[in-house]
């Protein structure tokens, strides 16, 4: 079921850095945008993304080199990074053998830009190039990747980070992204083929061996005494939630999904990171020249691993004690829910083993457990197992409309909730409300956990909800949202 990543623990005699230099090294080609009349329309930042197959050294010596599916080339795809506020135009052109979309997670754009297929837009067919452009309204860590069959397609290394910067960062000597990403992988480091079976599907998802960081199985990471590091941490993998803990160190969490949060301690030192979700940690490098902390994944308890390392260069401090700026980010634009007069709703989430005698619908029929599986789905939403994009909406919202939603997670399984278009409040959990009311765009259900979310449905369109553990979401875990 879920074992250790082999491969993340056995790597100790090779040297794998990752600096700064990585973050920059994995721009996007950037096309000459049209320019900007000064203060009337928003700058376009144009950018092309090839879906192709590629082979990567995700392992590293004396491993082979592992074919994946990718951008451009290489895992993950290149990062792209623009300012708030400008409009971002990319063209996909697919080379796959299968059709694709890109929908980019977390980001509020308008619907026939949100790359879900059938629902949002006709895939794209192999051969074919889609261009999508829209607004980036809100500052932050997002990523992007396929929504066609992403169980697969994202399993295979197709997904980028998508960095949105604020007119004014705040004060940090490096910004560094770190795109988390689980593999089950082969003794040759090939990808095992066994994608989407039923046995991943009704349990915990395809959880791998093998733990990379932008790609590669690291062994070190180089920083400087004294330095700030803004870090940003993206969950991409299938169905791995990360639990990280900064050995010696005292990482802040100042980011939520991209959307800023009071600054604060992570609860019991681990940060914790479900499928998809993103964290920006301030982490002021406190130990001396010459040091070697680990950082622990011990999210699933027996099986903890060493990530990697933080390594200090014997360069003399940069400054002796932490930098003296803030850390507190500015809001996003985003419309506040007057809970007072919210319309209310239940949203259900069932299935999976140990769930219990459980009937649901599937494609308009009554089905038992043992019969949807038998049709490789082990999951619902309010009773129906969702088969394909395309669906009757679990509930319509006016637009305009502040709602809550009570998200009741009725298996014995973590799911990690995530709802298109919008950025939401959590408010509450099993009845308590959150410290911070964080926004985020996909909330972590631990099992049988309740918990509300409040937003304002001011995007009009279909957006999908579903479970970010992507065989669960092919099993049944989804549905749509409507605002009209
Ligand atoms: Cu990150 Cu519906 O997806
Ligand atoms: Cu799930």
């Amino acid at each position: 079921m879920i074992s250790k990543p082999a491969f993340a623990s056995a790597v100790g005699r090779r040297s794998v850095m990752l600096g700064g230099g990585a973050a920059v090294a994995l721009y996007a080609l950037r096309l000459p945008g049209t320019g900007h009349a000064a203060g009337t329309s928003p700058a376009v930042r144009a950018y092309s993304l090839v879906a192709e197959r590629g082979r990567v050294p995700l392992v590293g010596a004396p491993y082979p080199e592992t074919d994946v599916w990718c951008y451009g080339g290489r895992v993950p795809g290149p990062e792209l990074r623009v300012r708030q506020g400008d409009r971002l135009r990319i063209a996909v052109e697919n080379q796959l053998d299968e059709e694709t979309t890109v929908h980019w997670h977390g980001l509020r754009v308008p619907n026939a830009m949100d790359g879900v297929p059938h629902l949002t837009q006709a895939p794209i067919a192999p051969g074919e190039t889609f261009t999508y452009e829209f607004d980036v309204p809100d500052a932050g860590t997002f990523w992007y990747h396929p929504h066609q069959r992403s169980f697969e397609q994202v399993g295979r290394g197709l997904y980028g980070a998508l960095i949105i910067e604020e007119p004014e960062p705040i004060p940090v000597d490096r910004d560094v992204t770190w795109v988390l990403d689980d593999w089950r992988l082969l003794e040759t480091a090939a990808i095992s083929d066994d994608f989407g079976n039923l046995h991943d599907v009704s349990h915990a998802g395809r959880v791998g061996n093998t733990a990379t960081v932008n790609g590669r199985v690291p062994d070190r990471f180089a920083v400087r005494a004294g330095e700030r590091i803004r870090l940003r941490l993206v969950n991409a993998a299938n169905a791995r939630i990360f639990g990280l803990a900064f050995e010696g160190h005292a990482p802040m969490v100042i980011a939520l999904d991209g959307q800023p949060v009071a600054p604060h301690a992570p609860e019991g030192g681990r940060v914790v990171l479900g499928p998809a979700m993103r964290i920006d940690l301030i982490l002021d490098m406190t130990g001396r020249p010459g040091g070697r902390f680990r950082v622990i994944d011990g999210f699933y308890e027996g099986l903890e691993y060493r990530l990697l390392d933080i390594a200090y260069t014997d360069a003399p401090p940069l400054r002796e004690t932490p930098l003296d700026a803030p850390v507190r980010l500015s809001a996003n634009p985003l419309a506040e829910p007057d809970l007072a007069a919210a319309e209310r709703h239940e949203i259900l989430f069932g299935g999976g083993m140990m769930g219990g005698m459980m009937s649901s619908m599937m494609d308009g029929r009554h089905m038992d457990m043992r019969e949807m599986m038998r049709h490789g789905m082990a999951w619902t939403v309010n009773g129906v197992a969702a088969t394909g994009h395309v669906h009757e909406p679990l509930i319509t919202l006016a637009r305009g409309r502040s709602c809550i939603l009570t998200l009741r997670n009725e298996t014995a399984w973590w799911h990690p909730i995530h709802l298109h278009g919008h950025a939401f409040r959590v408010i509450t959990r099993d009845g308590a409300p959150t410290r911070y009311r964080e926004w985020q765009d996909t909330v972590l259900l631990s099992p049988r956990e309740t918990a509300e979310i409040a937003f304002v449905a001011d995007n009009p369109g279909d957006w999908m909800l579903h479970c970010h553990i992507l065989e669960h979401q092919a099993g049944g875990m989804m549905g749509v949202v409507r605002i009209a």
